[in-house]
């Protein structure tokens, strides 16, 4: 049964309001790493709310059983439309949750000390939910406007890796207008690239319209592909090398960024030529995560470095996962930064932490507690 008030007597543990489900593309893996955290966060230790959003935006109380969000074969979890929409409200520094439902009065769910935002891609990842939480003034886990939005485009996280100074491939923005106004231009630049090329929605995740393009021909319906994401495309060259990442935790006061051993992806042979949609999330067997990843002593320790460096260069805060190529002459380039990496209990990101000495249930505990600490605002 989905909780519907404070508990009486149990008020003094922090109120965590589990956000999850949302308006992208990956609403379902949204759901099911809110499952893993449901099912592993320390309830003797926080009062967990856990509220879905659905597809179309609205915001209800759902069932706390992790079991309700889980990946069964054949269906992928979803956040049903609701009869009750539950909204945020804050009022002199304090927040709650406002249920309403049809022919009947607002009534409260109780005060909210702080959000879990497990969202990923658009309108949860970008920035848009964060300025909302701060708005409410309520504390959430995770980076916050700018770094989120910076994080979510693949087009400005390389500005400003760049300006930081660390290496990005070769690559193209192809806007809107651009598109729409020259096409012919747009191609010229982008197939000016060396091939194979990876052509992707600026602003999605989990592999979403992404393709890899081995010929000119095939550029165009590639772009389109990825137009249906998002407006703005970025077409890059492929890189060989190994794709290597590091989880990176925000340091507790004025310590610097923690971060993980580096862990590695390695796509199978065969079926998928690169970390596709099918190879993320349905073919578990066609590919291998490693953690530690074999790495000399002293690419690991940069990689490591690096990780920490665009942690700081987006203004991180909370959590990223920061993805690497390891090329065959030693170099390491920068895929991605992500602000709210998969965070299931077989992701990457956890992974990395129970292989580094922090258990899943520690890590959630962690981020909490760094975001209670955190006041909302300028910072
Ligand atoms: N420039 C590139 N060169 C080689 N492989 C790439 C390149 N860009 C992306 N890929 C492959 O595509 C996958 C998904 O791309 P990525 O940019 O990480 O998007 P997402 O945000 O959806 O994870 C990567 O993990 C990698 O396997
Ligand atoms: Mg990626």
């Amino acid at each position: 049964m989905p909780t519907t008030a404070e508990e009486p007597g149990r008020a003094a543990r922090p109120r965590v309001a589990v956000l999850f489900g949302g308006r992208s593309s990956e609403h379902a893996v949204s759901c099911v790493t809110a499952a893993g955290v449901l099912q592993a966060i320390d309830t003797a230790k926080y009062d967990v709310v856990p509220i879905g959003i659905a597809k179309n935006g609205q915001w209800s109380l759902v069932d706390a059983d992790p079991a309700s969000w889980s990946l069964r074969s054949s269906t992928l979890p979803e956040v049903a439309v609701s009869d009750d929409s539950v909204v945020l409200s804050s009022q002199d520094g304090s927040s709650e949750l406002v249920a309403h439902g049809p022919g009947s009065l607002p009534r409260s769910l109780g005060r909210i000390d702080v959000v879990l935002p497990l969202l990923h891609g658009p309108f949860g990842e970008d920035g848009t939910l964060q300025g909302l939480l701060e708005m409410a003034d309520v504390r959430y886990v995770g980076a916050g406007v700018l770094a989120s939005a910076v994080g979510m485009d693949k087009h400005y996280m390389k500005v400003v890796f760049a300006a930081a100074g660390l290496e990005v491939g070769p690559y193209e923005v192809i806007t809107d207008r651009q598109w729409r106004r020259d096409p012919q231009a747009c191609l010229a630049r982008a197939g000016a690239l060396d091939f194979p090329l990876f052509v992707k929605p600026a602003r999605a995740g989990s592999s979403m319209g992404i393709t890899r393009v081995t010929d000119p021909a095939q550029l165009p319906a590639a772009i389109e592909a990825a137009r249906l994401h998002d407006p703005k495309v970025v077409v890059e060259a492929g890189i060989t090398g190994r794709e290597i990442e590091v989880a990176v935790l925000q340091g507790r006061g004025t310590q610097d960024p923690r971060t993980s051993q580096p862990g590695e992806i390695a796509v199978r042979d065969g079926g998928h030529e690169w970390y596709d949609f099918e190879a993320k999330y349905v073919d578990g067997a066609a590919v291998d995560l490693s953690c530690p990843a074999d790495l000399p002593a002293d690419i690991s320790a940069r990689v490591r470095d690096l990780a920490g460096a665009a942690f700081e260069a987006v203004g991180g805060e909370g959590l990223s996962r920061v993805d690497f190529f390891y090329t065959q002459d030693g170099k390491l380039i920068i895929n991605e930064i992500n602000t709210m990496p998969g965070f299931t209990p077989v992701s990457m990101y956890p992974q990395m932490w129970a292989k580094s000495g922090l258990p899943y249930t520690e890590l959630i505990d962690e981020l909490i507690t760094l975001a209670l600490q955190r006041p909302t605002g300028l910072r």
